[in-house]
């Protein structure tokens, strides 16, 4: 295949599926049921802005189109902050969710534990003394050179006491909304910020006058905390999702087969994307990782979708042609930013057809699973992730239903340009699959 064929190797692709709501001309990122940033709106949703997430509206949609009822099991195995399980738990059903990173699957702990109103005012009496430390000055600093420059010197001082006395708190659900609360915070009393795949500089750092660090720290942490109280509500005690820090890979062993109802998930995307990168701060600072092998076992367990790392062989006889035979090559003939792309798509695919069958697996005959997608594109070339996983899906005995595309996205503004002729390809979809 050439530059030149991809218009209608793209259509040919898209013409064996029920692609719905292809006529879109231009990128949107708002009014879309996909986007997180509608969960600002929604009770415990908007503790925490897990950017890659999608929106409890979505979630709620896809649970009627399907009609599922307090009897009905979910599971989203690549559950990020929750945000499935949050709302099947808020609607009385059972789920179970699988997520690598143990600061995401933290999230979606605490957002649907049952708290009691005596939890509650616990928290707000540990909130109350943690305002009242003194700082200590010779307090240990991080061995990690780059955490010691994430916050300016006061700042840091002010967040290493917090975490002390956090830390040394008995275990409880209280102790666990504290260490929460200041979790959430960290972003907005340090020197960087989120950007893309990493941490950047902020061009406006956080103003205090000098010796009111703590101070600052100390707003931000009550602000999280009030909206935390705020919606605490006796009645969110449906039935506790059942999360395990693991991969996806391990559903046959912790889910029986036939059992579940709907598995709805946004997996990431085959954008290069490292979440160890893109959560450092927190996973670092919070002690979720301790050393560079605690990172690097996060990234071994992660899906393929990024080059920080080298995986040993896994599942190594994937093929599907259209990527193996016809774009795959065609990448390898371009210029990459690195050229260890074609052989990430390859793995990543690879990855997603083991979930897609462990899935499969899991599901009760008649049952449905929901993937919610972007496609990505490298040196012009768009990877339609959407269309790729249908076929996946249709190898190991789903039944497609239907790939209904949400928006059209925008990467970066490169490689728009370089899109500019299958631009319409460049897209988030909701692949729509039955067994
Ligand atoms: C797009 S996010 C999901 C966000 C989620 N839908 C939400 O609303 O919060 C994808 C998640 O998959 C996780 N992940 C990556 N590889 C995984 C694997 N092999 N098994 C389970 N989770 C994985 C990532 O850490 C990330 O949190």
């Amino acid at each position: 295949m050439d530059y030149n064929s991809l218009p209608n190797f793209y259509a040919a692709l898209d013409a064996k599926y029920n692609v719905t709501n292809n006529e879109l001309n231009s990128a949107t990122y708002t009014n879309v049921d996909c986007n997180f940033v509608y969960s600002a709106k929604y009770a415990r949703h908007r503790w925490f802005n897990y950017k890659e997430g999608f929106s409890p509206i979505l979630v709620e949609k896809i649970f009627n189109e399907y009609k599922l009822n307090k009897s009905s099991v979910v599971c989203d195995p690549f559950c990020g902050a929750g945000t499935t399980v949050a709302v099947a738990k808020a609607k009385g059903m059972k789920s179970i969710g699988f997520e690598v990173n143990p600061f995401a699957a933290f999230i979606t702990k605490v957002k649907t534990e049952n708290y009691s109103k005596d939890n509650m005012e616990e928290f707000e009496k540990l909130l109350q003394e943690l305002s009242t430390i003194e700082i200590a000055i010779n307090i240990e600093l991080p061995e990690n050179e780059y955490l010691r420059r994430i916050f300016e010197s006061e700042m840091l001082l002010a967040q290493l006491n917090i975490r002390k006395y956090i830390n040394e708190l008995p275990e409880s659900k209280p102790k666990e909304l504290l260490f929460f609360a200041w979790i959430c915070t960290l972003e907005e009393c340090a020197l960087y910020r989120k950007a893309g795949n990493g941490l950047k500089i902020k061009r406006r750092p956080p103003t205090y006058d000098k010796g009111c660090a703590f101070k600052f720290a100390m707003e931000c942490i009550s602000k999280k905390a009030a909206s935390m109280i705020e919606d605490f509500s006796l009645e969110d005690n449906g039935p506790i999702p059942q999360v395990y820090v693991e991969s996806v890979t391990t559903m046959e062993k912790n889910v029986a087969k036939n059992t579940v109802d709907l598995v709805l998930f946004s997996p990431p995307y085959a954008n290069c994307f490292d979440y160890t990168k893109i959560y450092y701060l927190e996973l670092w600072f919070a002690g979720f990782v301790n050393s560079t092998s605690d990172q690097k076992n996060i990234r071994m367990k992660s899906l393929r979708s990024h080059c920080h790392a080298t995986w040993p062989e896994r599942y190594t006889s994937f093929n599907l042609p259209e990527l193996n035979d016809q774009i795959i090559p065609l990448l390898r003939q371009q210029k990459l930013w690195t050229n260890k792309i074609p052989d990430m798509l390859n793995g990543y695919f690879a990855d997603m057809e083991e979930a897609l069958r462990q899935i499969y697996d899991s599901l009760k005959s008649g049952g449905h699973c929901a993937i919610v997608v972007s496609n990505s594109a490298y040196a012009g070339i768009v990877i339609p992730t959407d269309v790729f996983l249908a076929m996946i899906a249709e190898k190991i005995g789903f039944k497609v239903q239907e790939i209904a595309v949400e928006r059209l996205i925008i990467t970066s503004s490169q490689q728009y340009k370089k899109t500019e002729r299958v631009r319409k390809y460049l897209r988030e979809s909701i692949v729509k699959l039955e067994k």
